[in-house]
């Protein structure tokens, strides 16, 4: 950050009940993928409903890194593969985001090569890419490592079936996009069934690509000699709907989000329920509404879809805090999740961790505080924190939010909210 400029932060002021519609933006963790998937064929692909957010753009950087064309604007992009020549994925991208390496099957697929910077962990923990490397071996990929970058090279993919260990859900949109130009049917086992991977199945089927079984844990994809460029709308995104949701529930409030269905978020609907939130649904829209004070504990285990989503655990955190009782969070899928929950603790929270639970003390009053948001999901659910609770918050970090929500405080000023982005002298709620 230059001298003199101040890190921006998020100034909340607590208290208050929201309450309105917002419309939810596209799926972040299907945009970025889709993108990716317009390597399969040459010429000009069309996006709808891309949310306008930091990892859009990262991965924006890397197809323009490729050769490719893109524009973007006001939610539409065009994604021109014509010129794309390269198949390297540099550091500085990798490293600014993991999702990065969902090139490599496309890469692999179109041109019989993939050379990508290997991901870091990140403050979830060890991120490993073992089965997406096993399976383009199993494919006939001759797969190799050095001075950082993992290379994977293959005259042509062959189709195999392909057993994957955990229902990854990197690993198994990789394989798919290898698989749509390989010679044969691939069957890919144990796949992950997220609606984001369905997402991408359709996108895949407009631009000519043959799979059945697409949101059940077996896909099966038969080859195909060439794909073609094709048109999608990008579907909802599911974690900002919850997210908003849970604001709405923690103050007291009433929020309707629309633009996504209810079916994607069948358990973590359950699961608000069963603290005894109000919710409403109808096709494309949910509604959640309370009072804190009736509110009781419950038990949440993160898992593989259809589980409850680990992008909604923190938020979950939140409300769990404040409901009546002592709940117990698991989190299953990766290894160091709870790294914000001393942040909340400083908002006044009662949580003890142990290994992969988390144990909440609930009918916790929060109170404002300067907290640091570590990642995506912690910061937005330190910015719900904030909004629950009583007089001022200050988020720093907030780099983080923009990586994964598109006018997050803008959305939520629209719905009541006391919310300014800033710079600020350190210690301070600055004028709010
Ligand atoms: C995707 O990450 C999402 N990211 C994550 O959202 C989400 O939390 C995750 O799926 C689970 O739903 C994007 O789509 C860009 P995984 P991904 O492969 O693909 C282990 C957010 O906040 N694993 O299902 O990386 C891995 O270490 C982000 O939007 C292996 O061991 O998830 C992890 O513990 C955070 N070997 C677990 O599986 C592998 O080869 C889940 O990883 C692959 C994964």
């Amino acid at each position: 950050m230059a001298v003199g400029s101040v890190e921006p932060r998020l100034i909340i002021r607590g208290g208050r009940r929201l309450s309105g519609t917002i419309a939810v933006s596209g799926a972040k963790n299907s945009a970025l993928k889709l993108m990716a998937a317009s390597l399969l064929t040459s010429g000009v692909g069309v996006l709808h409903n891309v949310p306008d957010i930091q990892d859009v753009r990262t991965m924006q950087e890397v197809l323009e890194y490729l050769g490719a064309a893109v524009t973007f604007e006001e939610g539409t992009m065009q994604v021109d593969t014509t010129e794309v020549q390269s198949h390297v994925a540099p550091y500085d991208l990798v490293q600014r985001m993991r999702a990065s390496i969902q090139i490599m099957g496309p890469l692999v697929a179109r041109f019989g090569r993939a050379r990508v910077a290997m991901p870091g962990g990140c403050n979830l923990g060890p991120r490993k890419i073992d089965i997406h490397l096993r399976g383009l071996a199993e494919m006939g990929g001759v797969v190799r490592s050095d001075h950082g970058f993992v290379e994977v090279t293959a005259e042509k993919l062959r189709a195999t079936n392909i057993f994957l260990d955990y229902p990854s859900v990197g690993a198994t949109e990789n394989l798919l996009m290898a698989a749509v130009l390989a010679e044969g049917t691939t069957v890919l086992e144990n796949a992950a069934r997220e609606p984001e991977i369905v997402d991408l199945c359709k996108f895949l089927v407009s631009m000519g690509a043959d799979i059945e079984g697409a949101g059940s844990s077996t896909l099966r994809v038969n080859g195909v000699e060439e794909m073609r460029p094709a048109e999608h709308t990008v579907l909802g995104d599911r974690i900002e709907a919850g997210t908003f949701l849970i604001a709405g529930a923690v103050t007291g409030g009433d929020v309707e989000v629309i633009g996504i269905g209810p079916h994607v978020l069948e358990l973590f609907l359950f699961k608000l329920r069963s603290v005894g939130v109000q919710v409403q649904e109808n096709s494309r829209s949910i509604r959640a509404s309370g009072d804190p004070s009736s509110y009781t504990a419950a038990d949440v285990a993160t898992l593989p879809y259809p589980g409850f989503p680990t992008d909604l655990q923190a938020q979950m955190m939140v409300l769990l805090s404040i409901a009546k009782g002592v709940s117990v969070v698991t989190e299953n899928v990766f290894e160091s999740r709870f790294g914000f929950v001393d942040e909340l603790i400083r908002l006044g929270a009662e949580i003890r961790v142990d290994g992969n639970h988390a144990v909440i003390t609930g009918d916790r009053s929060l109170t404002g505080a300067i907290v640091r948001c570590p990642d995506l999901r912690a910061a937005a659910a330190l910015a719900t924190a904030g909004l629950a609770a009583e007089g001022c918050t200050e988020l720093r970090e907030v780099q983080h939010l923009d990586r994964g929500y598109e006018r997050f405080e803008e959305k939520l000023q629209s719905l009541g909210a006391e919310v300014e982005r800033t710079g600020v002298r350190p210690g301070t709620c600055g004028s709010l």
